[in-house]
């Protein structure tokens, strides 16, 4: 860590010794108080459940300024990664840094797309989950068991192994998830096909069969490969450090994926463009647009439990810039399939139009995320509800692979171990059973 750029002093109200502390600024966003000597010095931890004041590493790759609405990966904002760039560039970009020049690029895209095959004992392991098992659940073990397969490059203080992993896992990834889906519906697996873009042959391994060649759709193409641009990293997001922490034992990056994937799967974070779409139709179902006073009335109501999902997020208190870009595709698969009046799509306008002018979502700084479209593009594309959370970890796996290699190279990493406030009993002993 660089030296202080200036300092913090903390003191108490007790009339203890008050502390000085350094503080550091980033290149851009919030400065951080260095709080580590705060225990030696103290005997206090600070206390931050959710991490809503706790920067949990320093690191160089993805930014986001929520005040503003702004993301940027490696310093580039995200709307000209979207429209400028593809997935295998981003990819590149958020690995090693930079953006590849057109050699470097078909170098990656070579590499990458010489390890979409899986190893063949893979299809044994999935034929072991019942074939209605959600995908995510399939998804978490397949992620975790290909530290079995490629053991060779499990040891993360190798950078090779680091590397290879890396690759293989943004590599196969997308093989992984359209075999659960093949699986799920009982259809033979889709070897990977190499002539094809990674979102071509993503395409074609989930709708592709051996009967017929398949025709890759260039506009749900470009559609896929920026639901995997615009899902590519969102810094120390709760999956992130999921992987961050799990790696931080020094456990092997496929593990540390598999906990990122099952913590992406819960609903307040990966999994709400599955709740978000059943949302949607639940209200179509209950009435459609006419139903939806009533429903904003249940989402305002703190006694309901309902959340309008796809709407809000920890970081951006304005429209998340993910979403409008997410929008502008809707529009665009839409009209490609014809599919123009999607009622499902006619609701979420008819949802975010009331939502952004209803003194609730304002006051609260409650804009769309994410979320919010992308379940009516992967809808439409023919994606099920139940892998949406798929496609987000398959497009996810890089910034996570990033996250983690990124710490490991970083001198100042260490396990993982947060204190706590305990509040549970004091010492007692234990009585004999009798009397208890
Ligand atoms: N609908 C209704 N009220 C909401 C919503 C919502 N979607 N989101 C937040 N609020 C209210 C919440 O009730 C609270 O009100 P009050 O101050 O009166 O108690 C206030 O807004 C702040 O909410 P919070 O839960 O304290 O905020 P948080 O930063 O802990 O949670 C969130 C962020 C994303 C979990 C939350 O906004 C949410 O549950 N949204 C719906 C789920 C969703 O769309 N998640 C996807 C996030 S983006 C993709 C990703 O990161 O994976």
């Amino acid at each position: 860590m660089k030296l202080a750029d200036y300092k913090a002093t903390l003191s108490f109200s007790n009339n203890s010794p008050s502390m000085e502390m350094p503080v550091y600024q980033g290149s851009v966003g919030p400065d951080v108080i260095d709080i580590r000597k705060l225990y030696g010095q103290t005997g206090m931890f600070t206390y931050d459940p959710g991490f809503l004041s706790t920067a949990s590493c320093q690191s160089a790759i993805t930014y986001i300024d929520g005040d503003k609405g702004e993301l940027l990966y490696r310093g580039y904002p995200i709307e000209q990664l979207a429209t400028q760039c593809d997935f295998m560039e981003t990819c590149h970009l958020l690995l090693y840094g930079d953006l590849p020049n057109a050699q470097k690029k078909t170098e990656f895209t070579r590499l990458v797309t010489t390890h979409t095959m899986v190893h063949e004992q893979m299809q044994f392991f999935l034929r072991g989950f019942r074939r209605d098992a959600h995908p995510m659940a399939v998804l978490t073990g397949l992620v975790g068991g290909m530290s079995a397969f490629y053991h060779d490059s499990t040891d993360i203080t190798n950078p090779q192994h680091r590397e290879i992993a890396a690759i293989r896992l943004i590599a196969k990834l997308p093989t992984l998830v359209a075999m659960a889906y093949k699986y799920g519906i009982g259809q033979p697996f889709m070897y990977p096909q190499n002539n094809l873009s990674y979102a071509g042959n993503f395409l074609r391994m989930m709708f592709g069969n051996p009967c017929e060649e398949y025709v890759v759709n260039p506009v749900l193409e470009r559609a896929l490969d920026r639901i995997f641009i615009l899902h590519a990293d969102h810094e120390q997001n709760a999956s992130t450090s999921t992987v961050r922490l799990c790696g931080s034992s020094g456990t092997n990056p496929f593990a540390a994926i598999a906990a990122g994937v099952a913590c992406l799967w819960g609903p307040a974070h990966g999994g709400a463009n599955e709740a978000c779409l059943n949302m949607l139709e639940e209200i179509q179902a209950s009435g459609g647009l006419n139903k939806v006073g009533e429903f904003m009335n249940q989402v305002k109501d703190k006694n309901s439990g309902v959340r309008l999902m796809g709407f809000g997020h920890r970081v951006y208190k304005n429209y998340d810039p993910r979403a409008k870009l997410m929008q502008e595709t809707c529009k665009e698969v839409l009209a490609e399939l014809g599919l123009e009046n999607d009622p499902l799509f006619k609701l979420s306008m008819a949802l975010e139009k009331i939502a952004l002018e209803d003194d609730y979502f304002v006051q609260r700084k409650l804009y769309p995320n994410v979320d919010f479209y992308s379940g009516i593009v992967q809808r439409a594309i023919g994606i099920p509800v139940n892998l949406f959370t798929g496609i987000f970890a398959l497009a996810r796996t890089v910034g996570w692979i990033a996250q983690l290699n990124e710490m490991i190279g970083d001198p100042e990493y260490k396990i993982g171990r947060p204190r706590q406030l305990f509040t549970g009993s004091a010492r007692r002993d234990v009585p004999p059973i009798n009397q208890r």
